[in-house]
């Protein structure tokens, strides 16, 4: 199992520029983190860190430098009249759901709500509330129905930086950017997602902790069926080792962003990210790739490689037992007393 420790043959002891006083999160989790390299997008290193499907937070690729002056004030008088989609927590989590795989899991109690607001009528409520009261997150991808600045100052986003890098690292095409507006103190939880992403750090400062693919069994993503797929069990703040053993052997690294830090997130990497108490709401937009087609199949598989066959394989069971309470024992069966390392026969 190769370690996280592997991104680490650079020197990541830089000190930061950032003007952010974040108490360090070293100490607030039971695991051990290392600093993500802090590189110029011209850095061979940054390539080469790319290039291999590792995190690194570039300074300086203008990526969103035309957005640099968006503030909550700018955004209410210049984003438009359209609707955005706003969660709510009773605490400082949102994890994520799949709305589409609710239906299928009748006991599921969603964790966040959600609700279509205007832009000021989401900022209104950030100013009503108080603790105890329920926090917010607006999470929307743009698109086209946002006022002629935000327009402006989208297209005149970094793309051919940004272009340059997808044709490079042969990646499908451009999804969606998600506008991420959130409270301080916000934190979405450990999860990982299918996707290329370069996420951009507008306003206020993230805290950026990631978990390399191989570290998927000390991560206990919930089942596939389940509409909290991809996300990881653990309680971070409180982790049950009784249930969740391996969560011991978990080590992270992690990265504090700033305005016009631009983190690459690898596909498949796990992530929580906790926007920064103490310096304001937090602006954020990811650019999210569809991975490259893979040309050529290399063995061993990569790590990434083998968490995706095995979704591929446990999506396959499900459909075809269609009753998500029969796949642990069917999995079972398959496994127990035949494929365990004491059965010498394998
Ligand atoms: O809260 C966040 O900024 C999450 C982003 C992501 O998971 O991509
Ligand atoms: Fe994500």
């Amino acid at each position: 199992m190769a370690s996280v420790r592997d991104t680490a043959d650079v020197d990541t002891t830089k000190p930061s520029q950032q003007p952010c006083s974040e108490n360090p999160t070293r100490s607030k989790y039971t695991f051990d983190t290392e600093e993500i390299p802090r590189l110029s997008c011209k850095d061979p290193l940054a390539e080469k860190l790319m290039a291999n499907e590792r995190p690194v937070v570039l300074t300086d690729t203008n990526l969103v430098t035309s957005a640099l002056h968006w503030t909550i004030p700018y955004l209410q008088e210049n984003i438009g009249s359209c609707d955005f989609s706003v969660y709510s927590s009773t605490n400082n989590k949102f994890k994520y759901y799949d709305d589409k795989k609710i239906r299928s899991n009748k006991d599921f109690i969603p964790p966040t709500r959600r609700t279509e607001m205007k832009f000021p009528d989401f900022v209104n409520a950030v100013n009503a509330a108080a603790p105890g009261k329920d926090r917010l997150y607006l999470q929307q991808t743009l698109n086209d129905s946002v006022g002629q600045r935000i327009v402006f100052d989208f297209l005149n986003f970094n793309w051919n930086w940004i272009n340059e890098q997808q044709r490079k690292y042969n990646w499908g095409p451009l999804t969606s950017n998600l506008l991420l507006v959130g409270m301080e103190g916000n934190i979405t939880p450990a999860h990982y997602d299918e996707q290329q992403n370069y996420f951009a750090q507008i306003g206020g400062y993230k805290r950026c902790i990631l978990f390399p693919p191989e570290q998927f069994e000390c991560l206990y993503p919930y089942p596939v069926h389940h509409p909290h797929d991809r996300q990881s069990q653990v309680d971070f703040d409180n982790p049950d080792f009784e249930k969740f053993p391996k969560f011991r052997n978990v080590k992270a690294v992690s990265a504090l962003l700033g305005p016009g830090d631009v983190l690459y997130i690898p596909m498949y990497w796990w992530h929580q990210i906790e926007s920064v108490e103490g310096h304001g709401m937090t602006i954020s937009v990811n650019f999210w790739y569809k991975g490259g087609a893979t040309t050529k199949v290399e063995y061993p598989l990569k790590p990434q490689q083998k968490v995706a066959v095995m979704r591929n394989i446990e999506k396959m069971i499900t459909e075809a037992l269609n009753d998500h309470q029969e796949v642990a024992p069917f999995m079972q069966t398959m496994v127990l007393g035949r494929y365990l390392p004491t059965n010498p026969s394998t």
